[in-house]
């Protein structure tokens, strides 16, 4: 975070008074597909701190997000439900220009006065922003006169409004959410205190080859669970019958199981499984791993699992988790992720959940669960890179300009 700003250290002595705020943040927030209702609106929450010092701070306040992944020439998913939602959070009224460039957001933010908010529409209805656009960025630049980014789950993308934009202003900041997600992921990937434990999980063992690669050599203890489980477990010699088995990824589980061995890292893996007949089914039955029954799959973890893995979890001092233990959104192969989200929460020790669908398995777990972690990231592909150790684009194009040279 050196040569970083915050947004703090922008607003001090009345700087940001008058002054026309872009803040980029991420309101990518998960629609239901029916209604198109927001189902998590975690984070716009998690925004609120920056945009409302902003506005305290007599701010001309111009948000801008992504939605989606929009088709070309299309201009669905609109930012609107998410203007309406901030609404209802912190009684502003949110003026929505119906585009992000031109005209249309000018004239709103001609008239925008000290401490009134809008927010632009999609930047992706413009496929120059994910083509980090300079042309495109200059447009938004010519927009404001100071840049805030505090959308931390987009700091991996080299796109306009976190690479190419900041870097064409002169005063540039971190917001809150930024900051509270680089310092809290930070500490456990520099300087994790001992024993610490990595929970992993999720569907292929090829989405976190890197993460794995780099907890090797940072944990001491790796859990893995959810179906990147039965690749390890087959890799062993077990009869994973009908689960999900990455085949060609058995040559590179053996690596990483001989490697883990090698560091003296202790890599649990599930000791039994709730199996049932296919993804389909609403009922299933616990069984050991060693007999797995014929024509059945692994959907969620067993209880001895879920006591192994929680055993070192309440010892630990670092705790992060990534990746659900098994079919979380249905109710029968849902028990292994939430127990375990109970049992971090529970737990002393810095527990902290790496975003995407373990932080939405811990808000199915409920409120209380989900207040019992340190931290959970906004961030998904943003968090895994973090800990992966790569370079983060949005966070390198913050570094003021006078360090950056
Ligand atoms: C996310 O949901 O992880 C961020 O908003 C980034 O979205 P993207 O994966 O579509 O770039």
């Amino acid at each position: 975070m050196d040569g970083i700003r915050s947004i703090e250290d922008l607003a001090k002595d009345g700087g940001l008074a008058g002054k026309r705020v872009f803040i980029r943040v991420d309101f990518n927030v998960p629609l239901d597909k029916k209604t198109g209702a927001i189902t998590d609106d975690a984070r716009i929450r998690e925004a609120l701190p920056t945009i409302k010092l902003a506005v305290d701070s007599g701010a001309k306040v111009i948000l801008a997000s992504h939605m989606g992944r929009p088709k070309a020439g299309k201009r669905e998913p609109s930012l609107e439900v998410c203007g309406v939602r901030l609404t209802e959070l912190t009684g502003y009224e949110v003026h929505l220009p119906e585009d992000c460039v031109g005209d249309a957001p000018r004239k709103v933010i001609q008239d925008l006065r000290a401490g009134q908010v809008c927010l632009l529409e999609n930047l992706r209805f413009h496929e120059e922003e994910e083509k980090d656009d300079e042309a495109f960025a200059r447009q938004l630049a010519e927009l404001c006169d100071v840049y805030v980014d505090d959308a931390f789950g987009c700091v991996h993308r080299a796109h306009a409004s976190v690479h190419a934009l900041p870097r064409l202003m002169r005063d540039r900041a971190a917001g809150f959410l930024l900051l509270k997600e680089l310092k809290s992921l930070g500490r456990v990937v520099s300087k994790p205190e001992k024993p610490f434990v990595a929970v992993l999980g999720g569907a292929k063992v090829s989405d976190k080859i890197d993460v794995v690669e780099t907890l090797l050599g940072l944990c001491d203890t790796l859990a893995i669970g959810g179906a990147m489980a039965n690749t390890f477990l087959a890799a062993q010699g077990k009869n994973m019958q009908k689960s999900r088995v990455e085949e060609d990824k058995l040559a590179l589980a053996r690596t990483i199981l001989a490697k883990a061995e090698a560091r003296g890292v202790a890599l649990l893996l599930p000791v039994d499984v709730v199996v049932a007949s296919g993804l389909d089914s609403m009922v299933g039955s616990t069984v050991s791993v060693d007999a797995v029954p014929v024509g059945s799959m692994a959907l969620d973890i067993g209880p001895k699992t879920v006591e192994l893995f929680g055993k070192v979890i309440e010892r630990a001092k670092t705790v992060l988790w990534n990746g659900p233990m098994g079919l979380f959104e249905t109710p029968a192969f849902a028990k292994g992720t939430m127990d375990l989200a109970r049992i971090m929460s529970a737990a002393p020790g810095f527990t902290v959940v790496g975003g995407g669908d373990s932080a939405a398995a811990v808000k199915q777990a409920g409120e209380a669960v989900a207040r019992g972690f340190k931290h959970i990231s906004t961030g998904g592909g943003a968090s895994l890179e973090l800990i992966e150790g790569k370079r983060l684009p949005g966070v390198d194009a913050l570094v003021s300009a006078e360090t950056a040279g």
